[in-house]
């Protein structure tokens, strides 16, 4: 099965992947984690160019390039996985193009972005996505004082990218759900196991 974990910086989507992944293993299951970008050679790579502040990416170019790490990750890491009967776990996936670079850049439609997650991924779609919501001025307040290049972009990017994964869990309410992460990180993890543990029992 394929999780993704998705949320603005700052939201504790990272931490909640890791919980869930050790609550599986802890239960006997085979779970592959990745982050996206990354999780490849190539795909680190590709994260360092887009995260290094030092660097000016057209956002034409930047969705392309968190598409090819994708494609990368997808093709040499989680299809395999899957492949062999493990459990993925992704923090973050396309969904994370769809808000940053479609919402919040302005740059591409829906229908579009649709067709370039398809290609990116041969159409491989995760079955559960967990978006963890904070409001953008507690994302903010928990995060690191050094802003990568995304962070750079601010509060108001940052309230745009929110709204649309809000409005992308409302468009595909089967596969996304939403889980407030205002709650202790413990607190927040039995919400989300006791999902993916109903999920995995064929529920
Ligand atoms: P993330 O791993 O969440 O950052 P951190 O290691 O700081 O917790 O994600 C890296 C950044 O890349 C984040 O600001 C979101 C952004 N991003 C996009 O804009 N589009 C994408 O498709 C992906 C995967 C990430």
């Amino acid at each position: 099965m394929f999780i993704s974990f998705e949320g603005i910086d700052g939201s504790g989507k990272s931490t909640q992947a890791r919980l869930l992944a050790d609550a599986l293993r802890a239960q006997g299951l085979s779970v592959l984690e990745v982050r996206e970008p990354g999780g490849t050679r190539l795909g680190e790579e590709i994260r360092a160019l887009l995260l290094d502040p030092g660097q000016d990416v057209d956002p034409r170019a930047e969705l392309l390039l968190f598409s090819a790490a994708r494609a990368h990750l997808v093709a040499s890491t989680i299809a395999p996985s899957l492949e062999a009967g493990e459990v993925v776990i992704a923090d973050r996936f396309f969904d994370s193009s769809t808000v940053y670079q479609g919402a919040g850049r302005g740059i591409a439609n829906p229908r579009w972005l649709h067709s370039l997650h398809e290609f990116a991924t041969s159409g491989l779609s995760p079955s559960r996505t967990y978006l963890v919501d904070v409001p953008a001025d507690v994302a903010a307040a928990r995060r690191s004082p050094e802003a990568d290049r995304m962070e750079a972009a601010g509060q108001e990017f940052y309230q745009t990218v929110r709204a649309a994964y809000l409005d992308l869990a409302r468009a595909e309410p089967n596969r996304v759900l939403v889980v407030d992460g205002m709650p202790a990180p413990e607190a927040v993890h039995t919400l989300i196991l006791s999902d993916a543990s109903r999920l995995l029992a064929g529920g």
